[in-house]
């Protein structure tokens, strides 16, 4: 592949702050965990950030730390990746599908706000920033107040929208708590990663207990400044190991300075693919709910109608023949057989997740293209597609 779905922007500064940890002897979390914790904090302007080894440990912690447990319900879009979900049924709970807004791919506040009606004992809402931009959170009609009125938690994954923006400000401003990732091909990276941000003290407290195996004190806290009672700590639940080791975060530091500078150069080509694709005929475009400076731009999918020149599959071949690499997000959720089995979950109840996961195909969008890779990708997209 020459222009492979995704490559990772060059690391000189990652490179230096790796080995500055190595020097250090201090490898798992402490310093740069806490480093990379106040640069989210700040970014989001909120009280606390809370660095994991995933999104979707940081999910987990979520949801454990609202207190949803067995018997409850949380609405899920269809549309996402599976951690989305797994999670609620870690904790026992039960995930209630919903299908997306056609054009944007979004979860759709007044969908959410008829489930919510419709079903009983829906006790949270995971919101997914598909693809990069904000799901529609504020105003009259968004989905905090549909949370307050029916008294529902909001869990956001903003697994692709690290640095998208709203008008309420940066995801994970708002709501009970976000969850980032810095999973190997996201926005940024620390090649496994994630972090949760939330203003709630007691949410804060704990998750900060539960990503360490629920011991009542961190590791950094105990053992750095040489305390004579290091040995000391008591083990308040059966927590977790979703710590984040500093080898990780100093990566993630030195990625989150370029993260504007990456989202910009993705707005770019984003911008580019739909110019070039927009008239095509048979081709669907993402519609951008958010100005163009507000997204992440994580991902670009088309969709390929019915009248397409070319189906799904065979443009993926064709473009993988001229070293295009290309990838899909996602299969849904009702479609996966755990779910689809377990939950008796039935296609035509998803209209436009059918629609949209019937044609989606994703293309390259990241900082390390080239401009040539850049008009490789639009002149055979446009070629197989005219
Ligand atoms: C929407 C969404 N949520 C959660 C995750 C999980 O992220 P992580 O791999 O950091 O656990 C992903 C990863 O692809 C994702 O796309």
């Amino acid at each position: 592949m020459n222009i492979p779905y995704f490559r990772l922007s060059s690391c000189e500064q990652e490179l230096a702050n790796v080995q500055e940890v190595l020097e250090s002897g201090w490898l798992t979390t402490g310093k740069w965990a806490q480093k990379l914790e106040s640069l989210f904090a700040e970014h989001c302007g909120t009280k606390h950030a809370l660095a994991v080894n995933s999104c979707t440990a940081a999910l987990h912690l979520g949801i454990e730390a609202l207190g949803i447990g067995p018997g409850d319900k949380v609405i899920v879009p269809s549309l996402t990746f599976t951690a989305s979900a797994e999670v609620i049924r870690y904790v026992g709970a039960d995930p209630i599908f919903v299908d997306i807004d056609k054009d944007t791919l979004l979860m759709d506040p007044r969908v959410v706000a008829e489930a919510i009606r419709r079903t009983e004992g829906i006790k949270a809402v995971v919101a997914v920033h598909f693809g990069g931009q904000s799901v529609e959170l504020d105003g009259e009609e968004g989905l905090i107040a549909v949370c307050k009125e029916y008294g529902v938690r909001l869990l956001q994954d903003a697994a692709h929208a690290f640095p998208a923006q709203d008008t309420y400000g940066p995801v994970g401003s708002v709501g009970d708590i976000t969850c980032f990732s810095f999973y190997a091909n996201k926005t940024i990276t620390s090649g496994e990663g994630g972090m949760l941000v939330t203003n709630d003290d007691d949410i804060a407290r704990r998750v900060k207990m539960m990503r360490l195996h629920g011991i009542d004190r961190d590791v950094w806290d105990r053992f750095s400044g040489n305390k004579a009672s290091s040995w000391v700590y008591d083990v308040k639940a059966p927590g977790f190991k979703y710590n984040m080791p500093d080898l990780n975060a100093a990566v993630a530091v030195a990625q989150f300075v370029k993260a504007e500078a990456f989202r910009e150069a993705r707005q770019a080509i984003a911008e580019r693919y739909n110019q070039a694709f927009g008239g095509l005929s048979g081709v669907q475009l993402v519609k951008w709910r958010v100005p163009v400076s507000r997204h992440s731009h994580h991902l670009f999918p088309i969709v390929l109608g019915k009248n397409s020149k070319i189906c799904r599959e065979e443009f993926i071949e064709k473009l993988s023949q001229c070293g295009i690499g290309t990838s899909v997000h996602y299969r849904p959720l009702h479609h996966m057989s755990y779910y689809r089995e377990k939950y008796s979950l039935d296609a035509e109840k998803f209209p436009n997740t059918e629609s949209y996961w019937n044609g989606c195909v994703s293309l390259p969008v990241y900082p390390a293209m080239s401009d040539d890779n850049v008009d490789r990708v639009v002149s055979e997209v446009s070629r197989l597609l005219t």
